[in-house]
């Protein structure tokens, strides 16, 4: 049997032939559906995305990997995310509203949003906690993808775009079975404003009943350049800002922190702050333990 990559451009010749006015197949798209062809006889949950991280050149990169549990990062997140967690699948009267969407994000770009987002994802998968959906929301500048060695594909924006779509059917799995990943998608005109959109609402509320056992992270826009990453911001139970250390001015911090100040738990983290190790060398760059939690 053709593969569905084949067998869609059949179709789109058909149509062609027809003369049907055909928009340009986005290169990306393509790339993607190769990756995830299901065998012809694969049963209905196969059809399901499919995606492999090299784990290996993961740990290489300095990413928490389960390929080297004993690494100075992993040992940082099992730090980082105790908290995170507890406050996400906490019970009872002190119960978290949306504990489990957790929003990673800061001032301004390059402090480390994406890095700190993907190894908190790696980090509660891999020590088989708690099922993980990761999320790339910087539908501006993605990097979840690349970062992770990954095609690029159909997402977030295409999910808020046309909300006839499914998310389940959009949600990648990985070859680690407690993470599955939400690309940003296709690129949109009006990314940012589909990202502060009602239907986006609609779309968070719906992730945070469907799947309210999971932990869902959110790889987001900086605070102080995309407004809609404060929209984001407003429906997450928890917000970790990353702060790079030596770097970002105090002033900012305390404007981004304003603007999100209505969520229930808010964290700071300070990163790449240089720590000296025992022996007076220099550790070199790694997350210091500026760790900081606001709790209203
Ligand atoms: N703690 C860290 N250790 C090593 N590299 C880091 C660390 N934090 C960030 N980086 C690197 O710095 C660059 C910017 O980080 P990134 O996560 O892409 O920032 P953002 O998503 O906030 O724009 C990336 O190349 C990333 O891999
Ligand atoms: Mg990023």
């Amino acid at each position: 049997m053709n593969s569905l990559i084949e067998q869609a451009a059949q179709r789109l010749e058909q149509l062609r032939q027809a003369g049907a006015e055909m928009p340009e197949t986005p290169p990306v798209a393509t790339t993607f559906a190769a990756a995830q062809t299901p065998a012809a006889d694969a049963p209905p949950s196969a059809l399901s995305r499919r995606v492999e991280i090299d784990l290996e050149a993961l740990a290489l990169a300095g990413i928490v990997s389960p390929n080297a549990p004993r690494s100075q990062i992993a040992d940082q997140f099992r730090v980082i995310k105790r908290p995170l967690i507890s406050n996400a699948m906490g019970k009872g009267p002190s119960m978290i509203a949306n504990g489990n969407l957790i929003m990673i994000t800061s001032a301004l770009p390059g402090e480390g949003k994406s890095f700190t987002a993907i190894n908190l994802a790696m980090s509660i998968a891999t020590e088989l906690d708690y099922t993980v959906m990761l999320v790339d929301a910087d539908v501006g500048r993605p990097s979840v993808m690349n970062m992770l060695g990954l095609p690029i594909g159909p997402g977030l924006l295409d999910l808020v775009a046309d909300e006839s779509q499914d998310l389940s059917r959009m949600l990648l799995k990985t070859n680690i079975d407690k993470l599955t990943i939400l690309p940003s998608g296709t690129p949109h005109a009006r990314a940012t404003e589909l990202l502060a959109s009602d239907a986006m609402t609609r779309l968070l509320n719906d992730m945070a009943k469907r799947y309210a056992d999971r932990i869902i992270i959110f790889d987001s826009p900086p605070l102080l350049l995309a407004t809609e990453s404060r929209v984001l911001a407003s429906h997450m139970g928890q917000i970790v800002m990353v702060v790079r250390a030596q770097k970002t001015l105090q002033s900012d911090v305390a404007q981004a922190l304003a603007t999100i100040e209505a969520c229930p738990v808010k964290l700071m983290l300070l990163n790449q702050a240089r720590t000296v190790a025992k022996g007076g060398y220099e550790n070199g760059y790694g997350y210091g333990y500026g760790y900081e939690q606001q709790q209203a």
